[in-house]
């Protein structure tokens, strides 16, 4: 069977360095492209390369905006992820080099490339995606599939704007750029991210019996795993991770709904809340396929290779 060919937009991140571990076990991968988000952008592309050397590939990465398209950030996620991002583990200098395309124009000249081929795999705020929109709205006819990490459908978000998910809330103008220009893309929200959850004990012996990978993800992992202990978050959440599993492999969701998904950018309480047309009330067209459900056991699998675990 012939691998998936990924493209991967990212701001890593512990869960984006788990499912980028998934990608490199599981796919090839065209390029990283880099947002900021849970940490600055300095952070994210230089955690990118500390991946790339992790793995001993030659994959390019692209760093793109440090900003959100249009407002700053009201936060980020190092409080999660540690200030570096990468559980403030202090890594040395990564020798992998930064390209010197920026991030949006990489998006373009790569579809172009390969119209048609490639999966986007969107796991951070959606800047360089919007941007890269902005400049050629005619990307969704290139791509084979997006699937993208964000959202809350049923309003259970996890930042300060109660029921905004962290990628969407972190940058909603672009998200909203996104959502109107993609006529179809798979939405692994926050709330299915926490219904799939590994067990800790269970993921702790996958840490103990896997390589050089699973050392490296238990100690970038220890800063979220106190966070989420601390704040009854149970099990091992790996967002990220969740979305590529439906990016590698459509055939592991067991239960999902197409519905229209917008973007609140407004909203005294609500900005970055995505908001979902569950009775189809609007006449907008469903251009989300809401990932509802997935085989925990197979995600495991594929979770398992990435670390490096025997079978
Ligand atoms: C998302 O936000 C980030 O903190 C994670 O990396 C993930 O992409 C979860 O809300
Ligand atoms: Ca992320």
């Amino acid at each position: 069977m012939t691998k998936p060919q990924l493209l991967i937009d990212t701001d890593p991140g512990v869960d984006d360095a788990l499912a980028i571990l998934m990608a490199y076990a599981h796919a090839d991968l065209a390029g990283l492209s880099i947002a900021a988000g849970n940490v600055g952008l300095g952070h994210t592309v230089r955690n990118a390369r500390t991946l790339v050397d992790l793995v001993g590939m030659t994959t390019p990465v692209f760093a793109g905006c440090a900003m959100p398209l249009v407002r700053a950030p009201e936060e980020d996620a190092a409080f999660v992820h540690g200030q570096d991002g990468f559980g403030d583990v202090g890594f040395a200098e990564p020798a992998a080099a930064v390209s010197a395309e920026s991030a949006a124009l990489a998006l373009l000249r790569l579809t172009r490339e390969r119209p048609g081929e490639l999966t986007l795999v969107a796991l951070g705020p959606l800047t360089n995606l919007a941007l890269a929109l902005r400049l050629d709205p005619s990307l969704p006819e290139r791509v084979a599939r997006l699937v993208v990490m964000g959202g809350a459908v049923t309003g259970h978000g996890n930042t300060g704007k109660v029921p905004a998910e962290f990628n969407i809330g972190f940058d909603p103008e672009a998200a909203h750029v996104v959502f109107e220009a993609f006529p179809a893309f798979d939405l692994v929200d926050w709330e299915a991210t926490l219904r799939h959850a590994f067990d800790d004990a269970e993921f702790d012996g996958w840490l103990a019996a896997g390589d050089h990978r699973a050392d490296f993800f238990g100690r970038i992992v220890a800063t979220a795993r106190c966070y989420n202990a601390l704040h009854e978050r149970t099990g091992l959440v790996a967002a990220d991770a969740l979305a590529m599993a439906v990016a590698l492999d459509p055939s592991i969701v067991t239960r999902s709904e197409k519905r229209a998904v917008a973007v609140e950018l407004d909203g005294r309480l609500t900005r970055g809340a995505t908001v979902v047309d569950w009775a189809a009330r609007l006449g907008r067209p469903a251009q989300a396929n809401i990932v509802l459900e997935v085989d925990q056991a197979r995600f495991a699998a594929m979770v398992k290779r990435a670390l490096g675990v025997p079978d």
